[in-house]
């Protein structure tokens, strides 16, 4: 149980509660190292600078790259997706994109159909998974820029086969986009060999970090166009963003003290990771075991034994998700998140667009007591 007596089962939206080497480096951020990183030399600008050098180095260590500079401070994962997507693709480009992907794709490639990309949609199945197969068949079946698929998916935790999907994209000439939101952290990465062009990773979930910064690996060499322009501390007199990584996709000043607690965040995971990860998935097996014995309950996404993300959604055949929800916060303190989880494409794959479901978000400092206690108020809610 965390704070205040809550259950705390949203890490799917948001890690909570920060461990405290995360709130400690926030504060030690706004205390000791108040100034502008990279800009000025006094030394609590260069108090700053350090704190973002030290954790641009933790999380390149964490997420297996080998050159920190090709890690990229955003200010979130739907940020880093824009700056993908629309720093990829042109007017003309085709681009192969999975059934089940969340807004921060969705919308950004709306947009750019809207300017003359043709976005071709692959079907997952009705668990949420792609089939490898699939897009190779699609990527076949034009010249295509790029490939975009999560890793995880935020509704049915269904894991997709990146691996597969970069050799597919790779042996077409394309770029793999891979949208990391709810898998970073929650699972052992190693980008470089995972074989991504481009890996976007939400900063506040799995990687227990502070809310306001994510990242954005871009494989060395690949030209990316940046998405905003700026200030970048240096090369002043240049009317143009610099070239170099990462100053010309980090315009404007850095948010210093979420970045020293990502920093602190991704040097206790590559400690507690392996074991955080076990937890985790013994406490979905108990969370599924559980639930699917509830009457009137469907479990979306991949059946029980097969490896998914810290996530699990049910629908009710009776009660809205919203009534479940609401009753678990207000009866029993459970926070869950119920609704389209701004995936819209999940959900109509899981033919859930019309009801919504409940997610049940699992991450670090839940127990099996919370998984229990949750058990109990559903099947008193369900009854
Ligand atoms: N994308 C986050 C979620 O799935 C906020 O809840």
């Amino acid at each position: 149980m965390a704070h205040d007596g809550i259950i705390y089962l949203d890490h799917s939206a948001t890690s909570w509660p920060k461990p405290p080497e995360v709130v400690d480096a926030v504060v030690d951020a706004l205390t000791r190292a108040g100034g502008n990183p990279h800009r000025g030399a006094h030394s609590l600008a260069l108090a700053a600078s350090r704190l973002i050098l030290e954790s641009r180095s933790s999380v390149a260590e964490l997420l297996g790259v080998r050159d920190p500079r090709d890690v990229i401070f955003v200010p979130g994962c739907t940020y880093g997706l824009n700056l993908a997507l629309k720093g990829v693709l042109r007017r003309g480009d085709r681009v192969v994109v999975s059934s089940v992907e969340h807004n921060a794709v969705t919308r950004p490639l709306a947009r750019l159909a809207g300017s003359g990309v043709k976005v071709v949609t692959v079907d997952a199945d009705s668990a949420g998974l792609v089939d490898a197969d699939d897009v190779e068949a699609a990527v076949m079946s034009g010249a295509t820029t790029a490939v975009v698929c999560q890793h995880a998916s935020n509704v049915t935790g269904a894991i997709q086969p990146v691996g597969d999907l970069a050799d597919i994209a790779h042996a077409a000439g394309a770029v793999l986009i891979v949208d990391g939101a709810q898998a970073t952290g929650h699972m052992k990465l190693d980008l470089e060999a995972l074989g991504a062009d481009i890996y976007v990773a939400s900063g506040h979930k799995g990687l227990l970090g502070p809310q306001g910064v994510g990242v954005l690996y871009i494989k060395p060499g690949l030209e990316v166009r940046e998405l905003i322009q700026g200030g970048s501390g240096g090369q002043s007199e240049n009317p143009a963003m610099p070239v170099e990584r990462p100053d010309r996709y980090e315009a404007g000043t850095l948010p210093t003290p979420a970045i020293a607690g990502l920093g602190a965040a991704a040097r206790l995971l590559a400690v507690e990771q392996e074991r955080l990860i076990d937890e985790e998935q013994r406490l979905v097996r108990l969370l599924m075991e559980g639930l699917s014995k509830i009457p009137g309950l469907r479990i979306l996404g991949p059946s029980l034994g097969v490896e998914r993300a810290p996530v699990v959604s049910v629908v009710h055949d009776r009660i809205a998700a919203d009534r479940i929800a609401y009753e678990l916060d207000a009866k029993y303190k459970i926070a869950v998140r119920a609704g389209l989880h701004c995936a819209p494409w999940a959900h109509r794959t899981t033919d859930t667009l019309l009801t919504g479901a409940v997610r049940f978000g699992i991450g670090r400092g839940v127990s099996a007591s919370d998984i229990d206690q949750a058990l109990h108020a559903m099947s008193e809610i369900c009854s």
